[in-house]
């Protein structure tokens, strides 16, 4: 698998910032919307990677952008999105977006019933769109499954008739229907999904203009898996908009909420490799990222392509990458629930950089202090040209919000 930039920029960087520390390729994230060009509208999930400068490219490329929080809606009018090119879409209203709603107005996306009497409540507007959760769902890992009895998104396929009926009772206008049935899907579970879109929105027919049809493209991880097939998939998406609207005798448009999809594959998490060592067996890596950088083999088990620039091919044998963090669970080369998988990689020594891949989406913006250790530095790279788009958090930032009563009182 090619690292997404050259490795003696990888070097320059990591000499300039330390480790560990993101990259990302803008060039690549480029690649990845024009694949997306079909659609009528291509929303980023800004909870792939939030970094601000990163969010102003993707902005300046056309695409608009899917929020989860308040503060993801701050973040986004802070890259420059104006509010009409934000979508907002959850389960809930909290109190801080409730609040944010009565003054400002962004479109939502509603995943719950009750949602619409607190809407009209907010008086903020008067259209809104419906997540609908189809029955059924699809996932990389059952933790990022988005559809079915289990999952607690969107509004239950079989409730929408009553739903809306309930919305037409309040004055709102559903003007689209949405669905995202998770990360990681894949054709056979998409034609069901384009299958559900289609009843949901002959049933919504009233005011519709925009289906949405969520996120979840796949990206290869692995370096033998197939890259998706997306000239396919929006093909397929394109022949369903047209049947719909040869139903419904008007035009609609046609979204894509892709997160992964776009930013995945532009990242590295570069770190060093700080000392080898073996435990009966098992021969251990120890780098100086931990899972507050990266926690997706962690949480789910996911692979991350690890390569060693400079150290190709000689002294291959199995081995375990492990962070410095005091759990267990700190291992980059793990299976779902937890077992170490050890993985034929070259030999190495204290000193050299280790690049874990497709680190852009789910990595930075799924980080923690965990440790006490602070946020890792981001780099942009666009044309070649590098960019610190993140510096590294300060013991002071981290601390910045904490409070030492005991202290405080004896001053
Ligand atoms: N739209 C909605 C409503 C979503 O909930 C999500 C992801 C997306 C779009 C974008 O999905 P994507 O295209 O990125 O698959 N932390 C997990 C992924 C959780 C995704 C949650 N929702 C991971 O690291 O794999």
């Amino acid at each position: 698998m090619d690292r997404p930039v050259a490795d003696s920029l990888i070097n320059e960087l990591a000499e300039q910032y330390g480790t560990p520390l993101y990259i990302y390729n803008a060039n690549i994230i480029g690649e990845r919307i024009a694949d997306l060009r079909r659609f009528d509208v291509i929303r980023y999930a800004e909870k792939a990677n939030a970094n601000l400068s990163l969010l102003n490219w993707i902005r300046d490329q056309g695409v608009t952008i899917d929020t989860v929080s308040v503060w993801e809606i701050e973040r986004a009018l802070k890259a420059g999105y104006t509010a009409s090119e934000i979508v907002f879409t959850a389960d809930l209203f909290d109190h801080h977006i409730s609040k944010f709603l009565r003054e400002y107005h962004v479109h939502v996306n509603l995943g719950s019933p009750d949602m619409l009497e607190q809407y009209t409540q907010l008086k903020t507007g008067r259209e809104v769109t419906l997540r609908i959760n189809p029955g059924f769902g699809h996932g990389h890992d059952r933790k990022v499954n988005t559809g079915g009895e289990e999952s607690k998104h969107g509004i239950w396929h079989e409730s929408l008739p009553a739903v809306l009926k309930r919305a037409g009772k309040l004055g709102l206008k559903v003007t689209g229907i949405h669905m995202h049935i998770g990360s990681g899907s894949d054709f056979t579970h998409l034609s069901r999904v384009r299958e559900a879109i289609s009843k949901a929105a002959f049933m919504a027919k009233e005011h519709l203009t925009t289906i949405s049809v969520g996120g979840g493209l796949p990206v290869p991880y692995r370096p033998d898996e197939k890259p998706f097939d997306v000239a396919h998939y929006c093909a397929d998406w394109l022949a369903t908009k047209k049947t719909i609207e040869a139903e419904l005798g008007k035009s609609i448009n046609m979204e894509v909420e892709p997160g992964r999809y776009l930013v995945a594959e532009c990242g590295l998490l570069v770190c060093e490799v700080r000392g080898i060592k073996s435990s009966g067996a098992v021969n251990y890596i120890l780098v100086d990222a931990g899972f507050d950088n990266l926690i997706r083999p962690a949480m789910y088990g996911a692979y991350h392509h690890i390569t060693i620039p400079g150290r190709a091919s000689a002294g291959i044998k199995p081995q375990v990458v492990a962070g410095p963090l005091c759990e267990s669970a700190d291992v980059f080369t793990q299976t779902k629930g937890g077992y170490i998988e050890p993985r034929p990689l070259p030999e190495t020594q204290a000193g050299d950089l280790l690049c874990i891949h497709n680190a852009g989406a789910y990595t930075a913006s799924m980080a923690s202090n965990y440790n006490s250790r602070p946020l890792a530095a981001e780099v942009l790279v666009e044309n070649g040209a590098a960019r610190l788009v993140r510096q590294r958090q300060s013991l002071e930032d981290m601390l910045s919000n904490e409070i030492d009563y005991l202290q405080a009182n004896s001053r």
